[in-house]
C-alpha cells in the first residue's frame, strides 16, 4: 500500500473538475514538514489559483470541498496562504496495521502492469584486479535488481564482462616472456595478477619517460607565465584581475608539478629495482606488442585464442569468490567476447542505412548532438567498446525483449552512453528506455580517489576483511560492555561481524547519493549509531531480543492480529512510519536511488528507538497495550529487515 498514491488518486478526480492535466500538481503532495499541521500536505492551490486567476485559499477550499477522503482522513484543513493538510485517522492507522501483520509483503502490493528490466551492472574488466568502484556498481545493481524484483517486475541481470579487452594481451605477453611455471600451476590466479602488474608497469615505464620531457617542458613554462603575472614585486597584487590571473598560473604549476611528480614516481619505481630495470629495456616494444598480441587473440591466432580459454576460468573464480562473499548472482555474465562475431554485422548494418561512414580511414557514427563522432572501428580495423555495446543492445532486444536497460556505470562513461543511447535510437531501438544510472568516485579520506597508502588501488577482498576486522572490534566490545556480561560466544561474534562487515561496506555506496562522491570511511561505516547498516541490524536484533526476553511466540501474535492502540505519540509516529514503507519503495524507484530508501530504514529506526525509550512494551500497563506493543515491535523488526534484504543486506538475531 502507498499512502501517497491512494491520496493522489483521490486527489485526481477533485483537481480534474478545475483543470486537466493533474499529474504534475498530483507531484506536489508530500509528507507534511512539519507534524503539526499533520501527515500530509498539498501545495496544489498556489500554482493552481494563480493559473486559474483566482485566490489560492478559494481555491483549496473548493477542492477540500470535492475530496473524498473521509475514510482515511480527519476533515482536510486549509492553513496560510493555500496549504492544504491532511492527518490519518488513527482508527485507519491501526487498522491498516493490523492488516500487515499477517501479511509476508508487509502492505506492498505487486505493480499492476509489470515491466522487463535488463540491468547491467559490476561488469568488471576480469584479469585485471577488481576495485572500490567496481563494488559501488554491483552494490547500486544488486540493490536495484532486488528491489524491482520485489515490486513485480521481470528483471534480468547481465553482467558485461570485460573478458576480452586490452588486459588479455598484456597477460598473453607476460605468459610468453615472464612466466613462473610452477606458480602458475600452484596458484594460476596470482600468477596471471603478477604478469598483468608487471605488463601495466613496463607500459607505465616506457610511457613515463616518453612524456617526461614535453612535461618538464609544460611545468618550466607555467613557473615562467607564473613568474611573469607576479611581476618582481613580493608584495600581494592590488587589482582583482592580477590576483585571479595569479591565482590560475599558481593553479597551473601544482597541476604541472603534480603531473611531472606522478611520471617520475612510475620511473623511479623500475629504475630503484636493478632487475625490473633490466627487463625494462629488454622490452622496449612492450605496448606495441601487447597490442599485437590483442589483435592477434580477435583475429582467431589458434595460440593465443588458447591461452585465453586457459586465463578465463581463474579470472572467473577470482570475481566468483567475490561475489560470493557479497551474495550477489547474476542471471547472466554474458561478456565482451560473447559479441565479437556480431561486431562486423553491427558495422555493416549501420553503413547500409546510412547512419555510419568512414572518415580518414575509420567509420564512424555521426551524431548531431556531439561534436565528435562515434567511432565503430578503428582504421587498422579493431572495433571498439562502443561497437560491443551496440551489439549487446541488438542481443539483449532480439533475447528478451525489455521494456529498459538500466546500466550501473561510474560518471566518467556518460559521454559514452549519451552517444551510445543516442546512436541506438537511430538504429531503431527507439522505444526500449535506456538509462545510465551513474555513480560519483569513492574517495579516501584526503579527498582523492581511495587508494591504500602504497598507492596501489586496494584489492576488494583485503577491502571487505578490514571491514570485518573492524566490525569484529564494535561487535566485541559492545557484547563486553552489556550489563548482565557478554551474550556471545567467540564463534557468534565472528559470524556476527561478516554479516555487519559485509553490510557496512555495501550501506555506505548505498546510503550515499548515488551521483555524488564519497569518502571512505571503516570507523563510519561501522559506527553503532548514526544512519549505517550497523545501528538498523542493532535495531531489528533489539526486536529479537524483546521476544526472546518475553519468550513470545511471534508467529502466534501475528496470527491473533492483535488490536493496534495508538495512545502515545511515540507510537503513532511509528505506526505512521511503518506504513511508509510503500511510499518510500515507490520514491527509491522513481530515480533508482537507494539512498531514499536507507533514509527511509533510518527514519524508521529512530522511530522505533524512541518508541522503545518511552513505552514499557513487555510491562506495558495492560495485555491489550503489551499486545499491541509487541505487534508494533514485530512490525518494525520485519519491515527493516525486509527493507535491509531489498539492499542486498542481511539481519541477525543478536549482535
Ligand atoms: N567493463 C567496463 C569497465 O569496467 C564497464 C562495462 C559497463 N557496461 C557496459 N555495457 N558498457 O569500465
Amino acid at each position: 500500500m502507498s499512502i501517497l498514491r491512494t491520496l493522489q488518486e483521490r486527489f485526481r478526480p477533485a483537481l480534474l473538475t478545475l483543470v486537466d492535466p493533474v499529474d504534475e500538481l498530483l507531484g506536489m503532495i508530500r509528507p507534511a514538514q512539519d507534524p503539526q499541521f499533520g501527515d500530509y500536505q498539498a501545495n496544489v492551490a498556489m500554482p493552481l489559483g494563480k493559473r486559474l486567476g483566482h485566490p489560492p485559499r478559494d481555491v483549496a477550499q473548493q477542492l477540500v470541498a470535492r475530496l473524498a477522503v473521509d475514510d482515511f482522513c480527519a476533515p482536510p484543513t486549509v492553513a496560510g496562504p493555500g496549504f492544504i493538510n491532511l492527518r490519518l485517522r488513527d482508527e485507519w492507522l491501526s487498522g491498516q496495521l493490523q492488516r500487515l501483520l499477517a501479511d509476508p509483503r508487509l502492505g506492498i502490493p505487486q505493480v499492476a502492469v509489470p515491466r522487463t528490466y535488463v540491468i547491467d551492472y559490476s561488469s568488471p574488466n576480469v584479469a585485471k584486479p577488481m576495485h572500490v568502484g567496481h563494488i559501488r556498481s554491483t552494490v547500486i545493481g544488486d540493490a536495484l535488481y532486488r528491489l524491482l524484483q520485489f515490486v513485480g517486475h521481470r528483471v534480468i541481470s547481465d553482467n558485461h564482462l570485460g573478458d576480452w579487452g586490452t588486459q588479455f594481451g598484456m597477460i598473453i605477453y607476460g605468459y610468453k616472456h615472464f612466466l613462473d611455471t610452477a606458480q602458475y600451476r600452484a596458484h594460476p590466479v596470482s600468477e596471471l595478477g603478477r604478469l598483468y602488474k608487471l605488463v601495466r608497469q613496463l607500459i607505465d615505464y616506457h610511457a613515463a619517460v616518453r612524456e617526461l620531457p614535453q612535461a618538464e617542458q609544460r611545468l618550466a613554462e607555467a613557473v615562467r607565465r607564473h613568474h611573469a603575472v607576479r611581476g618582481g614585486a613580493d608584495q600581494a597584487p592590488r587589482d582583482k584581475q592580477r590576483a585571479a590571473a595569479l591565482r590560475e598560473a599558481t593553479a597551473a604549476v601544482a597541476e604541472a608539478e603534480a603531473q611531472c611528480g606522478a611520471l617520475r614516481a612510475t620511473r623511479a619505481e623500475v629504475e630503484q629495482d636493478p632487475t625490473v630495470r633490466e627487463v625494462a629495456s629488454r622490452h622496449a616494444g612492450v605496448e606495441e606488442a601487447v597490442l599485437q598480441e590483442t589483435a592477434r587473440l580477435h583475429a582467431g591466432d589458434a595460440e593465443n585464442v588458447a591461452l585465453w580459454q586457459a586465463f578465463l576460468p581463474h579470472c572467473a573464480e577470482d570475481i566468483r569468490r567475490i561475489y560470493q562473499r557479497l551474495d550477489v548472482r547474476f542471471d547472466h555474465a554474458l561478456g565482451e567476447s560473447f559479441y565479437h562475431g556480431r561486431l562486423p554485422g553491427v558495422v555493416d548494418s549501420l553503413l547500409q542505412r546510412g547512419l555510419a561512414r568512414e572518415s580518414h580511414g575509420a567509420v564512424c557514427v555521426f551524431l548531431p548532438q556531439f561534436e565528435t563522432p562515434m567511432i565503430i572501428r578503428k582504421k587498422d580495423g579493431a572495433f571498439l567498446y562502443a561497437t560491443t555495446d551496440l551489439a549487446t543492445i541488438e542481443h539483449r532486444m532480439e533475447t528478451w525483449h525489455p521494456d529498459a536497460i538500466l546500466y550501473v556505470v561510474d560518471h566518467r562513461q556518460s559521454e559514452h552512453f549519451d552517444k551510445l543511447f543516442a546512436a541506438a535510437r537511430l538504429w531503431g531501438y527507439e522505444q526500449v528506455e535506456l538509462r545510465h544510472i551513474s555513480f560519483g568516485t569513492v574517495l579516501g579520506e584526503d579527498g582523492r580517489p581511495y587508494r591504500t597508502r602504497s598507492g596501489a588501488v586496494v584489492g576488494l577482498e583485503g577491502l571487505l576483511d578490514e571491514a570485518i576486522r573492524r566490525a569484529y572490534h564494535v561487535v566485541a566490545t559492545n557484547d563486553d560492555s552489556k550489563p548482565g556480561g557478554p551474550e556471545l560466544s567467540e564463534a557468534e561474534r565472528q559470524t556476527v561481524a561478516r554479516v555487519v562487515g559485509h553490510a557496512a561496506i555495501k550501506y555506505a555506496d548505498l546510503a550515499h547519493n548515488r551521483t555524488s562522491d564519497y569518502v571512505f570511511s571503516y570507523d563510519k561505516m561501522v559506527a553503532l549509531d548514526g544512519n549505517t547498516a550497523t545501528y538498523m541490524q542493532y535495531s531489528y536484533a533489539r526486536t529479537q531480543s524483546i521476544f526472546q526476553r518475553g519468550q513470545i511466540d511471534v508467529a502466534a501474535l501475528r496470527a491473533r492480529q492483535p488490536e493496534i492502540v495508538l495512545a502515545e505519540p511515540t507510537e503513532r509516529d511509528l505506526a505512521l512510519e511503518l506504513l511508509q514503507f510503500g511510499d518510500a519503495l515507490d520514491k527509491t524507484l522513481e530515480d533508482f536511488r537507494p539512498n531514499v530508501l536507507t533514509a527511509y530504514l533510518f527514519s524508521l529506526a529512530t522511530r522505533f528507538s524512541r518508541f522503545y525509550q518511552q513505552c514499557d512494551v513487555l510491562r506495558a500497563p495492560s495485555e491489550r497495550v503489551r499486545e499491541s506493543r509487541l505487534a508494533l515491535c514485530d512490525l518494525a523488526g520485519r519491515t527493516i529487515a525486509r527493507g535491509l534484504a531489498l539492499l542486498g543486506i542481511g539481519v541477525v538475531e543478536r549482535m
